[in-house]
């Protein structure tokens, strides 16, 4: 089974980064791809720290799989939040939801939401691990096993980088891994709940996610892809 092959593969990837490259963290957005990699740090690399960003505009599903996270494998994980007083004069100057208006509106959201969180998640840690996958958008396309983060000054992990979106769910049905019941409502990429919407059949992964741009500025700005390849880029971590 494809799936397997991958999961001791990911597994041992997972194991090296949390002996050779301590402090690791991961972060999860407890989206489909993430509990897989939960459940794999569980098993194979619980020194691994996991943290989420809530935005403060997470759908409620999401906060509930936090918990059930929480339940499932008795560890909690860390939360970190934005900056208040960011949030207050944004929201004063532009309203609740300008990121609708306009790219550099939205992108100035994220960036208060969840870049700026990210930064203070990454600090001091010597790297972070990610559920970015190839075939999630042609913008993603080159994501490697690792590469240097040059923006956040450490090395990136992407341990699910050539898992297919079938790898997935084989993992999660086979392991019965918990996950947002979104995912059953088309909701195949979930990010804040206002800038997220389901997909209709035939569309792409992230069709739903800031569906009123287009593909090319379609990242929260957490993944600046001006990276320097790391020799094992493509192979192992
Ligand atoms: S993104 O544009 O929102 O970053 P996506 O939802 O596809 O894209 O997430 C890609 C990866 O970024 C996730 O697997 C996770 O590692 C990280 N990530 C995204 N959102 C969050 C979040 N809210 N908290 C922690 N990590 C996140
Ligand atoms: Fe703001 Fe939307 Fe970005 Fe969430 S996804 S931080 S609500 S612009």
């Amino acid at each position: 089974m494809a799936w397997e092959r991958k999961a001791q593969e990911a597994g041992r990837r997972l194991a090296a980064i949390e002996r050779d490259h301590a402090p690791a963290v991961f972060a999860s957005s407890l989206g489909l791809e993430d509990m897989v990699l939960t459940d794999l740090i569980i098993r194979h690399a619980p020194g691994v720290g996991v943290f989420t960003l809530d935005t403060g505009r997470l759908p409620e599903e999401t906060y509930r799989l936090i918990d059930q996270v929480a339940e499932r494998y008795g560890v909690r994980m860390m939360v970190y939040f934005p900056d208040m007083r960011a949030v207050e004069e944004f929201t004063r100057r532009y309203g609740m939801n300008a990121f609708y208006e306009s790219v550099p509106l939205r992108r100035e959201c994220c960036r208060i939401r969840k870049v700026e969180p990210l930064r203070r998640a990454l600090a001091a840690k010597k790297a972070w691990i990610t559920g970015l996958r190839r075939e999630q958008a042609t913008t993603r396309q080159d994501v490697g096993f690792s590469e240097f983060d040059a923006d956040h000054g450490l090395t990136k992990f992407n341990p699910l980088a050539d898992w297919t979106l079938a790898d997935v769910w084989d993992y999660i049905r086979a392991l019965d891994v918990p996950y947002n019941v979104l995912h059953d409502q088309d909701y195949p990429s979930i990010g804040c709940a206002p800038c997220t919407r389901a997909v209709a059949p035939g569309e792409d992964l992230r069709a739903g996610r800031w569906w009123w741009e287009s593909g090319e500025t379609k990242e929260c700005g957490c993944h600046a892809r001006e990276k320097e390849p790391l020799a094992t880029r493509h192979g192992a971590a």
